[in-house]
């Protein structure tokens, strides 16, 4: 098992990465939560895989544990959920001492984190990521919320865990299509920080798809502390965090314009693209570079070109994105390999020759 530490602050917490839940109930105890009441929130199709595990795993150590359900995937997540999470809560006699466990993906720990912020003006919770995504991304960091009115996120919270434990094995029963999109934001993180990292992705990239349990570990642990550092230095986003939106601002467009029909990893994995070609128009990367970027994520089955969108459309869309301040597009661009930084000053030309790279 590896154990990395996550300092935003005003709060200190673990991340336990081992390839099965046999320390879960020792991280409970070591966090100081034995004998507490527990609830497991977790979606439809995890609760049939995990939930009677993990409840086994805790019964020992809890004064009560019981399973809260939702419908599966992103549908669900907004505040009629978190409306039944609390009629739940508060049938189950949950107070301010008792521990919600976010079981599942990113919807599951958005949902579940937002949840645990507001219930009773807050109670404590441990996240048990299990899609790739939310084992490399949404666990850490404290961001949590919901969906509201067809935006993505837009009522939330900053909300730490007590820790939080990945059981890379769940990985297996994940499809192949979820595990790329979580490889889309760990090429990020390598492009944005580490180029080691980066490195190893380009030389072990059989072994990372085939989900070897080696490969997959390092791919956890190194953007996990790759991320645990970046929000460890900007908890809510006020200057560093920003690079973790590589991607993101082109990635946002083509998502909301598929009408979510893509994943948002594979909306990633383009936005990245893009905003490499951008960069290496502005002199910062090679050709190079980007050859092997796309050839990566080719690879591992993920998008690098687009159909069916214009370049017009898609530069409309960014004026939308939540990041855009004042009629300015915000990019995240590359100074270097590894090197990440926000670019405020960037042409409509230049914007959309970037598109026009992942459109044609
Ligand atoms: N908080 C953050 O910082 C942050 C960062 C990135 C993304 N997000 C959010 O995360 C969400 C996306 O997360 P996601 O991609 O994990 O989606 P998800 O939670 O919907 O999971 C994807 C699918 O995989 C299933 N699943 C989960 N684990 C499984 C397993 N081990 N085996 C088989 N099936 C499994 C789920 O039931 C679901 O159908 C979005 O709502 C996004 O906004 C949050
Ligand atoms: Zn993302």
């Amino acid at each position: 098992m590896k154990v990395l530490g996550v300092d935003t602050g005003t709060k200190q917490y673990p991340i336990y990465i081992d390839d099965s839940f046999s320390s879960l109930a020792n991280a409970f105890e070591k966090a100081g939560l034995k004998g507490r009441k527990m609830c497991i929130v977790t979606d439809s199709n995890v609760a049939l895989l995990y939930a009677d595990k993990v409840k086994e795993l805790l019964e020992g150590i809890c004064s009560h544990i019981s399973v809260c359900i939702f419908p599966a995937g992103e549908n669900s997540k907004n505040l009629d959920t978190i409306s039944d999470f609390y009629k739940f809560f508060a049938e189950a006699h949950l107070d301010r001492r008792s521990v919600l466990i976010a079981l599942g993906g990113g919807v599951a720990g958005d949902m579940c984190g937002f949840g645990a912020a507001t219930y009773m003006r807050g109670i404590p919770f441990v996240q048990i990521p299990t899609t790739l995504l939310s084992q490399v991304d949404s666990s850490v960091g404290g961001k949590t919320g919901v969906d509201f009115m067809g935006n993505k996120n837009m009522v939330g919270a900053f909300y730490q865990p007590e820790f939080v434990y990945i059981n890379t094995d769940t990985l297996n029963t994940l499809p192949y299509k979820e595990v790329a999109a979580g490889l889309a934001e760990s090429v990020k993180h390598g492009y944005i920080q580490d180029t080691d990292y980066l490195k190893f992705f380009m030389e072990n990239k059989e072994s990372i798809k085939a989900l070897d349990p080696e490969a997959i570990a390092q791919v956890v642990y190194g953007s996990c502390r790759i991320k645990s550092y970046v929000v460890s230095k900007d908890e809510k986003e006020s200057g560093l965090r920003e690079i973790l939106n590589f991607g993101h601002t082109f990635g946002h467009a083509v998502e909301t314009l598929s009408d979510f029909n893509m994943l948002h990893g594979e909306c990633v994995a383009v936005g990245m693209l893009a905003a490499l070609y951008l960069s290496m128009k502005r002199g910062a990367v090679a050709r190079k570079d980007i050859d092997e970027a796309r050839e990566l994520l080719e690879y591992f089955e993920l998008p690098v070109c687009i159909e069916g969108f214009d370049a017009d459309s898609i530069y409309a869309r960014m004026f939308n994105d939540k990041k855009t301040k004042n009629g300015v597009i915000n990019i995240t661009a590359l100074r270097r390999i590894g090197d990440a930084y926000t670019e405020k000053g960037c042409s409509e030309k230049e914007i959309k020759d970037a598109i026009k790279y992942i459109t044609k």
